[in-house]
């Protein structure tokens, strides 16, 4: 099975690139940026990465991202991943950012998202890795603040697929979002958002309703209301879903308690992903090594993610059909 996964061409979905900063680059930036870490070591660092929920692991993951200053080091973060995907046979990625971390810290919208577009364009070109990029909205800041970025994302429209919506997610329901991703979706951009990872199955109503997603980030808790159920099986409305990230942040106890497989014999469009796998303890493989292992699944249960996350793309329709 670990053969079959690793040569398994895969589609990622949901994918934080702040995310991906492992210590021994955070360590790297920190020094090269004069920035200093509340950490002696690589090893005190991995020791602090016990998150009891959510918050416990955000509050960790906006203080490393505090290390990525300049164009090349969101150039540098973004090109490790893509080496990762090279390694991990994931043919097409698309990845989040989360620009209003670093503009609320002094760092130029158009530093960040110039390296990583230019990584990600490498990465096309010297990898063969084609990617879409998603910008988050941090959803614990205000709607205004995510007007004025969606202003500056215009520029870089053709660089930008979608938008999308992250980070504390009780107490700041989608709706909250509702005109700045209507200006989003009038200015041609898709879009996602994360529902339903600790906020109830209404978050998840919420971003079908009021912000009329393309995709649902995580999701998982729909399962509490059988009617949202049937509706995303009708409408074939993706999920992204993040295993290893849902046990690490106590979303479920363990993976053989995760509903992703029954999810999936339901006939809901759930694929498999990794979050923030520097976080979290594994990239895609992982995540689906340790899916097919606690359900004892065959290798043509294993593909259907892989098939769905092709579906679930924003891939055009042709491109499908050439990676099917
Ligand atoms: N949930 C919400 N916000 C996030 C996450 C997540 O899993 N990862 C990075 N930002
Ligand atoms: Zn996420």
């Amino acid at each position: 099975m670990k053969g079959f996964i690793s040569g398994l061409p895969k589609v990622e979905l949901h994918l934080h690139l702040e995310g991906t900063l492992e210590p021994e680059l955070m360590f790297t930036l920190a020094e090269r940026n004069n920035v200093i870490l509340p950490y002696s070591s690589i090893e005190s660092l991995k020791a602090a990465y016990q998150f009891h929920d959510l918050q416990a692991f955000l509050d960790i993951y906006y203080q490393g991202a505090l290390v990525l200053q300049t164009e090349q080091d969101f150039y540098d973060l973004t090109y490790a991943y893509l080496k990762r995907c090279k390694e991990e046979h994931i043919i097409h990625t698309e990845v989040f950012f989360d620009p209003q971390i670093h503009t609320q810290t002094g760092t130029p919208f158009d530093t960040v998202t110039g390296g990583v577009t230019r990584a990600l364009k490498d990465g096309e070109a010297n990898l063969g890795i084609t990617s879409g990029l998603i910008m988050c909205f941090l959803r614990d800041l205000s709607e205004d603040e995510a007007i004025e970025t969606l202003k500056q994302a215009i520029l870089y429209k053709d660089d930008i697929v979608a938008v999308g919506l992250d980070s504390s997610e009780s107490g700041n329901p989608p709706e909250k979002f509702e005109r700045v991703f209507a200006m989003a979706r009038n200015t041609g951009f898709k879009t996602v958002a994360h529902a339903g990872e600790e906020g109830s199955a209404d978050y998840i109503w919420g971003a079908i309703n009021a912000l009329k997603v393309d995709r649902i980030d995580h999701g998982v808790r729909c399962s509490d209301d059988p009617k949202l159920v049937d509706y995303l099986v009708e409408h074939q409305l993706p999920l992204t879903v993040c295993p290893l990230s849902n046990v690490q942040l106590n979303v479920f106890d363990d993976i053989a308690h995760h509903n992703i497989v029954d999810l999936l014999k339901q006939g809901v469009l759930v694929t498999i992903n990794s979050d923030d796998p520097a976080y979290f303890g594994g990239y895609l493989n992982e995540n689906y090594l340790a899916v097919a292992e606690a359900f004892d699944l065959t290798k043509q249960e294993v593909a259907r993610f892989s098939e769905n996350a092709i579906k679930a793309s924003f891939l055009s329709d042709e491109k499908k059909q050439l990676l099917q």
